[in-house]
């Protein structure tokens, strides 16, 4: 039987490259050479392709999605957010979109508990004073920073990767409290405290931690009028989507005083970064780690393959249809 054509537009893991090109007829990436950003280039090596297996960032936007050939049945991308993808674009050209979602919870909470530490204890600008051979030896009120227990911690988006977290964090001794779009039932609530308003949320919240998808509906949701609702010396954290932060306003927060330090993972623009932040010592940033672990890599290429498995080689439906 012919296998059928599998454009992947990244390098992905070793064992995931190799599963797809025993399964499929694959045209593997070579290098992350950046033509995933170019709409055209995807469209002209997916001719004769019936599914793309792409990644967060590429550009899979409305002209992207018009411009694929009549063959492509489905894409699936290797991730959980699904912010790069024009669904409505894919869904009018009939094409299926799948995501790969569970299987970087734990990496993802990970990184939000790292940034809340690194925010908190100050490890981000204190390793800089290390490297840069400034350290003058310990002192007893030198770099000090406030300890989680008994702070209160607010999780934005209390799904599976803010629930993970909740556990993580109640082991540092960390009060729980979440805005959601519906309260969680009580055996997933594990005592966390449920808001049903913005207001009364942020004002409880020591440490913001934010694990809302990007898009339209949540575009720069934490703006000025909602950082001034957060406590005076707040941490915020964000490793959901950087669309979601208005960037020019935490920056401002952070330069004044009202919060006391951010940690940050994702970034609008990325690569770019909004250059406020690299001026400010009080900001931990990182390269959009959370799910960069070997496992939870090989895991969500596996999951984006069984997604494609099911449409191109079984003839059903994706176990993990976005739409
Ligand atoms: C995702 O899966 O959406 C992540 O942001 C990629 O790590």
């Amino acid at each position: 039987m012919t296998k059928p054509t599998l454009l992947l537009t990244r390098t992905f893991p070793a064992d995931v490259e190799a599963r797809a090109a025993r399964d499929y007829d694959a045209r593997l990436a070579s290098g992350d050479t950046g033509w995933a950003n170019d709409s055209a280039e995807i469209a002209r090596r997916a001719v004769g392709a019936a599914g793309i297996m792409c990644a967060a960032g590429d550009r899979m936007n409305a002209e992207t999605i018009a411009a694929l050939p009549e063959g492509v049945k489905i894409i699936a991308t290797f991730s959980v957010g699904t912010d790069h993808i024009d669904l409505k674009a894919a869904a009018e050209r009939g094409i299926l979109v799948s995501n790969t979602p569970d299987v970087l919870s734990v990496a993802t909470a990970e990184i939000a508990m790292l940034l809340i530490l690194m925010a908190a204890r100050r490890a981000g600008e204190t390793e800089r004073v290390v490297r840069a051979g400034a350290w003058t030896g310990w002192t007893p009120t030198q770099f000090m920073g406030v300890t989680l227990e008994g702070k209160r911690l607010g999780i934005l988006g209390m799904g599976r990767i803010g629930r993970t977290l909740a556990t993580m964090a109640r082991g540092f001794g960390m009060e729980i409290h979440y805005r959601n779009r519906s309260q969680l039932p009580l055996n997933q609530e594990q005592g966390a405290q449920f808001h049903a308003e913005d207001e009364a949320f942020l004002a409880v919240c020591d440490v913001l931690s934010m694990h809302i998808p990007g898009g339209e509906a949540t575009l720069r949701w934490l703006n000025a009028a909602r950082i001034a609702m957060l406590p005076q010396g707040a941490i915020v954290v964000n490793t959901g989507r950087g669309t979601t932060v208005d960037d020019e306003a935490l920056v401002a927060a952070l330069t004044d005083g009202h919060l006391r330090a951010a940690g940050l993972d994702v970034y609008a623009g990325e690569p770019n970064i909004f250059p406020g932040y690299l001026r400010l010592e009080n900001v931990a940033l990182l390269p959009h780690l959370g799910s960069a672990t070997i496992e939870t890599r090989d895991a969500m290429g596996f999951r984006a393959l069984d997604n494609l498995d099911a449409v191109l080689l079984n003839g059903e439906e994706p176990p993990h249809r976005v739409l």
